[in-house]
């Protein structure tokens, strides 16, 4: 006999689990995943019926999903091109594409040089970038582009430190955050996704003429054509009416026209202007994103 157990305890305990043994394999027994694997083994002709459902329903699911991630992923460059000698700025290099494309024109021997507003991270990026690349010609550059006093800052030390551009990325972008103003007083989204690369743009436009060859990419989105597709120049700052939403694509709209009257004005002057939509990538642009909108746009960048 075991210490603390009385003769009748045991006996007792064991009565009571077979009686709920019986119940539970009753209810098991109707479980409808249960029934249907039962049917399956004993019936085989309906075997092979019932199996071709589930797995049409489970490769079309597949399918869409793969064609989905296919689509909003958009093109790939495969371009071998090398970029020696060629110097490259692109704003918002501290993460996502931009480190990704700072990373890339590195290692085709582009010298590179990274504006970020926050120089911690900036410094971080920037080890990164050099290691990655296996090349020390990238520099960090101090840069806000919800400043215009930053963006001039920034653009005087490119002046007078660099003798050419050959090829300007404004890549940074902010996209849906919660109302706020630049310390110029424009709507964020507005003011840093277009309004700073517009100036910065303006500014550095003599020296990239001077270096042509040369081009200008300006990062847009496919969210361009999502939105009331006008400029809201009744309230461009949004103060009577916000969506973070409509103020991406209000923003993103900008860029794209931007593009094709720069590109107007500047034919025959041997300077590419282009802006793109870069695919759905899994980034941080998605932090001012709801939980619920952070799900739903998970199958278009898996
Ligand atoms: N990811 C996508 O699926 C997708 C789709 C379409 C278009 N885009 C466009 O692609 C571009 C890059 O986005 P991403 O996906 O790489 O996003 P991300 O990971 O959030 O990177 C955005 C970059 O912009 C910088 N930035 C934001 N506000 C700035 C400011 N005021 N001054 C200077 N830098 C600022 C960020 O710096 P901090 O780290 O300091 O915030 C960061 O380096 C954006 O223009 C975005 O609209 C992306």
């Amino acid at each position: 006999m075991f210490p603390g157990l009385s003769r009748n305890g045991p006996r007792t305990m064991s009565r009571n689990r077979s009686c709920l043994y019986l119940r539970d394999v009753q209810c098991f027994c109707k479980e409808p995943w249960v029934v249907y694997i039962f049917d399956m083994l004993t019936h085989p002709a309906k075997q092979s019926i019932k199996m071709a459902v589930p797995l049409a329903i489970g490769a079309a699911t597949i399918a869409v999903l793969y064609a989905g991630k296919r689509y909003f992923e958009g093109g790939r460059c495969h371009s071998t091109k090398r970029l020696d000698g060629k110097t490259v700025v692109i704003t918002g290099g501290n993460t996502g594409i931009g480190k990704e494309t700072a990373v890339d024109l590195a290692k085709r021997g582009a010298k590179g040089i990274v504006g970020c507003r926050n120089m911690e991270k900036g410094k971080a990026a920037l080890k990164e970038i050099q290691e990655r690349s296996g090349s020390t010609d990238v520099f960090l550059e101090k840069l806000d582009l919800a400043s215009l006093d930053s963006v001039r800052k920034f653009a005087d030390s490119i002046l007078k430190s660099e003798s050419r551009l050959n090829i300007l990325i404004n890549n940074a972008g902010i996209m849906m955050c919660p109302y706020q103003k630049t310390k110029d007083g424009f709507e964020m989204q507005f003011g840093t996704n277009h309004l700073g690369h517009f100036l910065l743009t303006m500014l550095l436009l003599e020296l990239i003429k001077k270096s042509a060859p040369s081009r200008i990419i300006n990062v847009s989105s496919i969210g361009h054509t999502l939105g009331s597709g006008k400029i809201h120049f009744d309230d461009i700052n949004f103060e009577r009416d916000y969506t973070p939403y409509e103020a991406y694509f209000h923003s993103k709209l900008a860029n794209v026209l931007f593009t094709r009257e720069l590109s107007k004005r500047l034919e025959g002057s041997h300077v590419t202007v282009n802006s793109l939509h870069p695919g759905a990538v899994k980034t941080d642009l998605e932090r001012h994103f709801s939980a619920y909108l952070q799900i739903l746009v998970v199958p278009a960048r898996w």
